[in-house]
């Protein structure tokens, strides 16, 4: 487990980037906390130091799922807050994630379909800033944390 203090937004897009540098194909990271505890900005911050800050990263509010074709696999970002049944998940193409790295915001709404070998991620509100706390679940993922936490 690791305890970090995120005092900006740039903050919590470092941590994205971070997180990044550990990912690999078949990784799940599912990113836990209340509306605005700062899943989208984490995710943004990951996903363009891949692809390039100029890379647009909106929140799938609607579309439930975004993707992107990184340089070594494609990235799926979920959003599932509007998600009616886990049942849907399929229609995402939720069965393609194995195949690269699958970020997800509201991950316990995908309820049993939700992969038990994963990284979570929690962000909470702190003073005016955040506080995350990384979690690592299943195999390699303690590992790979203390390579980042030195
Ligand atoms: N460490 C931080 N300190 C202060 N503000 C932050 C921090 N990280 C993110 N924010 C701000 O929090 C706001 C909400 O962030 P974001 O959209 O990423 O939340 P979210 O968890 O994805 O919410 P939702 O559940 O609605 O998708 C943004 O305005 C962002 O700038
Ligand atoms: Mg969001």
């Amino acid at each position: 487990m690791q305890n970090l203090d995120l005092a900006s937004e740039d903050e919590t897009r470092a941590l994205g980037a971070r997180l990044a540098t550990l990912l690999q194909r078949g990784d799940v990271v599912a990113l836990h906390g209340d509306l605005g505890a700062g899943k989208t900005t984490l995710v943004r911050g990951l996903i363009q130091s891949i692809l390039g800050p100029a890379t647009e990263v909106p929140s799938p509010t609607y579309a439930l799922v975004q993707m992107y074709e990184g340089p070594s696999f494609p990235l799926w970002h979920f959003d599932l807050y509007r998600i009616e049944q886990a049942g849907d998940l399929q229609e995402l193409g939720w069965d393609d994630t194995p195949g690269g790295v699958a970020l997800i915001e509201w991950p316990q709404r995908a309820g049993a379909h939700l992969p038990e070998n994963r990284l979570d991620v929690f962000l909470q509100n702190s003073g005016e800033g955040r506080r995350a706390r990384l979690e690592a679940r299943g195999e390699g993922w303690q590992e790979r944390l203390d390579e980042l936490f030195v």
